[in-house]
């Protein structure tokens, strides 16, 4: 009996990993353990053992049993992990990018910017860009700002090292210091030398002051420069453009109102404040949004342009402080956190 249940075994460890499909798998596993089985059929020729020899007996076939349902089992997870892989195809191609993948959201700024740019598009303008480490001929010298202008300043301004190069941002004047932009109106001046007028463009950009960080206050922030170029530019075309933009942003109900004021590269110059208490938190009759003006004929001079044809008007938007007023947010730090708990909340 020993022998015939060792040749069992050997018989099943030969045949049960050749098994591929489910119907061989349950023939076999019939075949060896089943009531009409090789198993069976010895167990039953133990009725005919002496009576000593039943008890050796029976422990034998009860471990066989137990090895060939081990090698059974074995077979079958062989058997139905070949089925799942031919029901899934063929293998994953993990360099995929995943069809799950969570998609995020955009940052309240980048919301805000693009939305502006896509106004600003409507009107017939183009975007610009210009580099964020700038020369202070374009950041001030070009935009008739003086040596002396308490803008140029080393506590509002970061300069640079002397001796550090900056790849393609070439120095106009040899003594002139590289800085982070302070605003955006440097690509006024990069624009009007790479083109000639008409002018049509619409910058935004990252720029840097060595301000102290409090709720309104952020050493790098964000702005959007307008400059238009053409003939017979005015006042008017600059106040309706602002009206337009910002009531595209803002609502209908939004306000604009220009107060004089003196920025070196526009004459006249103006601040432009909002009134738009329509929205949510927002609980000042006006709050100050933007500078603009019409671009000072020195300006025109400098770059070469032809000041009895040519006239203009520019503007820079803060993006932060019009994020704030339209998401009703109070701290200027929160776009800056990487807090996904706020950043979610937008789009
Ligand atoms: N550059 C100014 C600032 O950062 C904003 C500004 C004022 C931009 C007048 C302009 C302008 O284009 O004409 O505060």
């Amino acid at each position: 009996m020993q022998d015939q249940l060792s040749a069992l075994l050997a018989q099943a460890a030969a045949e049960l990993p050749a098994l591929t499909t489910r119907p061989e798998f349950e023939a076999a596993k019939a075949r060896y353990v089943g009531p009409h089985g090789a198993l069976t059929a010895l167990m039953k020729q133990m009725g005919a053992l002496p009576k000593e020899q039943k008890p050796v007996a029976g422990k034998l076939i009860n471990e066989t049993k137990g090895q060939l349902q081990t090698q059974l089992d074995t077979a079958l997870a062989r058997i139905e992990a070949a089925e799942i892989a031919a029901q899934l195809g063929p293998a994953v191609d993990v360099t995929l990018p995943s069809p799950d993948a969570p998609p995020g959201t955009r940052h309240p700024l980048t919301l805000v910017r693009d939305e502006l740019c896509s106004i600003l598009r409507k009107a017939g303008f183009v975007i610009a860009d210009g580099p964020e480490v700038e020369t202070e001929y374009y950041c001030f010298d070009a935009l008739n700002t003086p040596a002396d202008h308490p803008a140029r300043d080393a506590q509002d301004t970061f300069y640079l090292p002397d001796g550090v190069r900056f790849g393609n941002v070439a120095k106009k004047n040899p003594g002139e210091k590289y800085l982070l932009r302070t605003h955006t109106s440097s690509v006024q001046i990069r624009t009007m030398l790479a083109g000639k007028p008409p002018i049509r463009i619409v910058a935004p950009g990252r720029v840097y002051r060595r301000d102290t960080v409090d709720a309104t206050h952020s050493a790098n922030f964000h702005q959007i420069e307008g400059l238009y170029v053409d003939r017979g530019v005015t006042v008017r075309d600059l106040k309706a453009l602002l009206d337009y933009i910002f009531a595209s942003l803002l609502g209908p109900d939004t306000k604009v109102r220009f107060r004089p004021h003196y920025f070196g590269y526009t004459e006249p110059s103006f601040e432009v404040d909002l009134s738009a208490r329509h929205l949510p938190k927002v609980n000042k009759e006006w709050v100050e949004i933007c500078g603009c003006g019409m671009v000072d004929p020195l300006v025109f001079e400098g770059v070469g342009y032809d000041t009895d044809v040519w006239s203009g008007y520019a503007f820079g938007i803060g993006l932060e402080r019009l994020a704030m007023m339209l998401y009703g947010i109070d701290d200027i730090r929160y776009f800056y956190q990487n807090d996904l708990r706020f950043l979610r909340q937008f789009s």
